[in-house]
C-alpha cells in the first residue's frame, strides 16, 4: 500500500506530495472501501491512469453520515469566531499551495494550468467569503402587537449536510456548498465525482490542516452512481440538507429522493445559455465575452453560452472575428504553457459534442473552424458553426463542449423569444449599449443571471442559481441562509 501511495504522489508530481490521498476520509480516518474496490482516475488529456481512490458504498456512506452526525454535535455548537478563523486558515493555506492545488485540477479534470490556478482563486475565495460571512449571522427582534411578549428570531445550523459536485470544477463547486455549510456550523459528507475525487480529497487533507476536526468534514469518493450512495445522502434521516451541482436530469432524482424526508435542497442544474449580441454592441468586446464565455473550460460549465444569436447587421463581421480567434486557439495538455484549452472529460463528451455538431449540419449550417474530433483522444476541435437553426440540437440542449453554434436574428422581440424558450434558464448573456434595451432585455430574459457586457459573471459574492428547470436556491452571496433554520422564541410575561 505505501508504495502505491507513493507511486500515486509520484504521478502528480507535486511539491508537498501528502495532499495526494489516495484513500476516502471517514471519521478522521483515511480509509479504503470495505469491499476492497477501487475506481481507477485518468487523466483525460492523456488518456492514462493517475492513481486510484476507493469505490465506496452505501455502508460506508452511513458510517460517513454517522460520523458527521456525531461532529454536528460539537462543531454546530462552535462559535462563529472560532469557524471564521479556522476557514480563514483553509484559505490561507488553498493560497499557499495553490501551485500543487492547480495542478491536481488540471491532472484530473485537463484545463490548462492558468485556467486551474484560476479555479483554486475562485475557489479558495468561497472559504474566505463564508469565513466572513459566518461571523454576520444575525437573528432577528420582531415587534409584537402584545405588549407583554417579544419575539426573536435565532439562526441555527442544519446539522449534517450531502454535498454532491460535479467534475467541471473539481474544487470550485465543492467549496461554494463546503465554505457555506462549515460557516453555518453544519457538518459534511462529499461524494465527489469519480472523474476528479483528488481535489476534494486534498480539500480535506488542507481542512484538517487548518484545525477542521475528525467527522466534520467526510467524504465518500465512488463510482456507483445515485442510486446507491447518493440514495442514501438523499433519503438517511440524519441527512438535513442536500446540496447538488449537475445535470437537470440528476438535479430531478435527487429532488424526488429527498422529497421522502423533505430535506432542505439546493440544486445548481443545466443550463442552456443565451448569448445575444444586439447591433448597437460593441463588437470586439462582444468577441471577447463571446470566446470567455463560450470556451471556459473548454465549453464545460453550466454558465457557458451555448446559443449565440447575433442581430442580422453585424452577423458577418462578428461571424469572422470570432472564427479568426478560435483558429488561433491551440488544444493540448494542460500542462504545456502553450495550451490554451484542454480536452474535455471523457469520450461520451466527445460524442456528444459530435452528434451536436453534425445534426447542425445536415440542418444546414456551416463549419466556420474546427467541426471535428481529435480521432481517439478527448479532444474536440474549438468549432465555430454559422446558420444553426433553432430546431438544432445544439439549440435547444446543452452542448457542454467548444462549439460556438451561431444564429441570425433580425429584432428584439424575435430573440428574446428565441432565448426564452428553453426550458432551463441558469444564465443568460447579451451585449448592447442602448440604455434603454440593457434594462429591458436583462428583465425579460427567464434566467437567474443575466452578463450585459460581459461574458463572466462568476463570483463568490453573488447569488449564484437559475430558474425554471435549472435548479432551486442561490448560492454564494447570502447563501449561508440555505444551511440554517431560522428559530422563532417567544418570550412572554413581560
Ligand atoms: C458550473 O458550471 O456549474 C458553475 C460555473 C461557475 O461557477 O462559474
Amino acid at each position: 500500500m505505501a508504495s502505491s501511495k507513493a507511486a500515486a504522489a509520484a504521478a502528480f508530481g507535486l511539491k508537498d506530495a501528502s495532499l495526494i490521498k489516495t484513500q476516502g476520509l471517514i471519521a478522521g480516518r483515511w480509509v479504503d472501501a470495505k469491499n476492497g474496490s477501487t475506481i481507477d482516475v485518468t487523466n483525460p488529456s492523456t488518456m492514462s491512469s493517475l492513481a486510484t481512490v476507493p469505490d465506496m458504498g452505501l455502508e460506508e456512506t452511513k458510517d460517513a453520515i454517522a460520523a458527521a452526525s456525531k461532529a454536528f454535535e460539537t462543531w454546530g455548537k462552535t462559535t462563529a469566531k472560532h469557524r471564521h478563523d479556522i476557514l480563514m486558515k483553509l484559505f490561507s493555506l488553498m493560497q499557499q499551495h495553490q501551485d500543487d492545488l492547480a495542478r491536481i485540477i488540471t491532472l484530473e479534470n485537463g484545463k490548462p494550468l492558468a485556467e486551474a490556478k484560476g479555479e483554486n482563486t475562485y475557489s479558495a475565495s468561497f472559504i474566505e467569503w463564508f469565513a466572513e460571512e459566518s461571523v454576520r449571522i444575525y437573528g432577528e427582534h420582531i415587534p409584537a402587537a402584545n405588549p407583554s411578549i417579544r419575539n426573536v428570531v435565532i439562526k441555527q445550523p442544519v446539522g449534517v449536510v450531502s454535498i454532491l459536485t460535479p467534475w467541471n470544477f473539481p474544487s470550485a463547486m465543492i467549496t461554494r456548498k463546503l465554505g457555506a455549510a462549515l460557516a453555518a456550523g453544519c457538518t459534511a459528507v462529499i461524494k465527489p465525482p469519480a472523474e476528479t475525487p483528488f481535489s476534494a480529497l486534498a480539500l480535506a487533507e488542507l481542512a484538517s490542516r487548518a484545525g477542521v476536526p475528525e467527522g466534520v468534514i467526510n467524504v465518500v469518493t465512488t463510482d456507483k452512481g445515485i442510486q446507491e450512495v447518493g440514495r442514501e445522502l438523499c433519503e438517511n434521516k440524519d441527512v438535513r440538507k442536500v446540496t447538488f451541482t449537475g445535470s437537470t436530469n440528476v438535479a430531478k432524482l435527487l429532488y424526488r429522493m429527498s422529497a421522502s424526508t423533505l430535506k432542505k435542497i439546493s440544486l445548481e442544474a443545466g443550463g442552456n445559455a443565451p448569448f445575444i449580441v444586439f447591433s448597437d454592441a460593441d463588437i470586439e468586446q462582444a468577441v471577447e465575452g463571446a470566446i470567455a464565455c463560450k470556451f471556459r473550460g473548454s465549453g464545460q460549465t453550466c454558465v457557458c453560452a451555448n446559443r449565440i444569436y447575433v442581430q442580422s447587421s453585424i452577423y458577418a463581421e462578428f461571424a469572422s472575428r470570432l472564427a479568426d480567434k478560435v483558429a488561433a486557439f491551440k488544444i493540448g495538455d494542460g500542462l504545456e504553457e502553450s495550451t490554451t484549452h484542454g480536452p474535455l472529460i471523457h469520450g461520451r463528451a466527445v460524442e456528444k459534442v459530435t452528434s451536436h455538431v453534425e445534426d447542425a449540419i445536415a440542418k444546414g449550417a456551416q463549419v466556420l473552424v474546427g467541426g471535428k474530433a481529435v480521432p481517439n483522444t478527448n479532444f474536440f476541435k474549438p468549432t465555430v458553426l454559422s446558420d444553426v437553426p433553432a430546431d438544432a440540437l445544439s439549440s435547444c440542449e446543452e452542448t457542454f463542449g467548444p462549439l460556438a453554434a451561431l444564429t441570425k436574428f433580425e429584432t428584439e422581440d424575435e430573440v428574446i423569444k428565441l432565448a426564452n424558450s428553453a426550458d432551463v434558464g441558469l444564465a443568460g448573456y447579451f451585449y448592447s449599449r442602448d440604455i434603454g434595451r440593457v434594462w429591458r432585455v436583462a428583465e425579460k430574459l427567464e434566467v437567474g443571471m443575466v452578463g450585459c457586457n460581459t461574458g463572466l459573471i462568476s463570483q463568490a459574492a453573488i447569488p449564484f442559481g437559475g430558474v425554471k428547470e435549472s435548479g432551486l436556491g442561490r448560492e454564494g452571496g447570502h447563501g449561508i441562509a440555505e444551511y440554517m433554520n431560522d428559530k422563532l422564541i417567544v418570550f412572554g410575561g413581560i
